[in-house]
């Protein structure tokens, strides 16, 4: 095993109370290619070399397993729970009356956590697909946005706070239609916006929105998800680690093109969840933080390969009626694709 490094010499990230958290975490999706057991011992191992935040959710159907391992580094030593900076997320088919605090419970119970340090609406939908599904499923149940159904979920989420079962709320695959409309509705308002964020996909206004509202950019598929599911994957995708910026980085600094879209990530102020079952991966992708950063001139060359790639298309939730998966993502800037209210 790497011999560990000092957890705090990792850059931290200021939420909108004031607390600071890492400037990168580690992801536990395993797109339907890792096991449960793969990926809990990747968060041990990760743990005891320096990681810091672990991004969980419900429907990655592993937090049982990660508990384990959150109960074990905490028996063992390794770290104090207040040092930890644990995320969940409660899924799509969770969001009735009644079911987000079910859905918490069950994740802290699986976690073996008291308390939630950052719980997100996973999808601002409540339409659900089968893990492991293909391309092509889709639910009847589905249905547009809907800001009414919405803000019930998340007046469930408020409550968490309220019960001291969450510290912090936290949304998901939004837009900017969206937070417009429901932000101003929050009674508590969510700390983090967890969006993909990758150098061909680069989100600039959400980005700008986000900090301009204090919430902080959480980047998923950081890397570009080299291993993502068939069901995210068309002929059209760009692999960021061949874009010509990223491997002109790479070279110049000796390293995986991985690595440099994990610098990218962190200088330009979002905080990257990388996901690896992988020792060596997981390893350098917390050091590369630390040390050797990206010249001014190849952030602004990494800028410029924005290209509008997004991976997580999210066609399987949508709903009858709908035109193509960019209603999920109301591009036109418009509410033309949400339920009329
Ligand atoms: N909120 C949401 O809706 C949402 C959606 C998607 C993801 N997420 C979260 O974001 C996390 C990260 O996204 P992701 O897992 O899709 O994509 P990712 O982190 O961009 O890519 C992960 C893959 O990159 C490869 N990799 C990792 N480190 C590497 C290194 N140092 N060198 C070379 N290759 C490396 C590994 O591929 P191999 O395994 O093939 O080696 C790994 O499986 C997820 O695990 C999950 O926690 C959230």
């Amino acid at each position: 095993m790497a011999e560990k490094m000092n957890a705090g010499l990792v850059p931290t990230r200021a939420l909108y109370t004031g607390e600071r958290i890492p400037c990168i975490g580690l992801g536990t999706f395993g797109s339907d290619k890792y096991s449960p057991e793969q990926i809990a011992e990747a968060v041990y191992g990760a743990i005891k070399f320096g990681y810091r935040m672990i991004d969980c959710a419900a429907v990655y159907q592993n937090e049982d397993k990660i508990g384990e391992v959150l109960r074990k580094v905490m028996r063992e030593g390794v770290v104090k729970r207040e040092e930890l900076f644990i995320t969940s997320k409660v899924w799509n088919d969770m969001h009735g009356q009644g079911k987000v605090m079910e859905s918490c419970k069950k994740s802290l119970a699986d976690l073996r956590l008291d308390r939630i340090d950052l719980y997100f609406v996973h999808w601002p939908f409540p339409n659900y697909h089968a893990p492991g599904c293909g391309k092509d499923a889709r639910n009847p149940d589905s249905r547009p946005f809907s800001v009414e159904e919405f803000m019930a979920a998340w007046r469930q989420c408020e409550e968490l706070v309220d019960k001291g079962l969450v510290r912090y709320i936290g949304m998901s695959n939004m837009t900017i239609p969206k937070l417009e409309a429901v932000l101003p509705l929050c009674r508590i308002k969510p700390a983090a916006l967890e969006m993909e964020l990758h150098p061909s996909f680069q989100q600039p206004e959400l980005f700008d929105y986000a900090v301009a509202h204090e919430l902080l950019p959480i980047g998923y598929c950081p890397i570009g998800s080299p291993s993502r599911p068939e069901r995210d994957r068309t002929a059209d995708d760009v692999a960021d680690g061949e874009l010509p910026a990223i491997t002109a980085a790479a070279r110049a600094h000796g390293i995986h093109p991985a690595l440099v879209c994990l610098k990218w990530a962190v200088q330009r102020g979002q905080v990257p969840i990388p996901f690896s079952v992988k020792e060596p991966q997981y390893v350098s992708n917390l050091t590369c933080v630390t040390e050797d950063p990206l010249s001014e001139e190849e952030m602004a060359a990494i800028e410029k390969e924005d290209c509008n790639c997004r991976l997580v298309k999210g066609q399987v939730f949508l709903w009858e009626g709908a035109n193509g998966w960019e209603d999920l993502w109301d591009v036109d800037g418009s509410r033309a694709a949400w339920k009329a209210e």
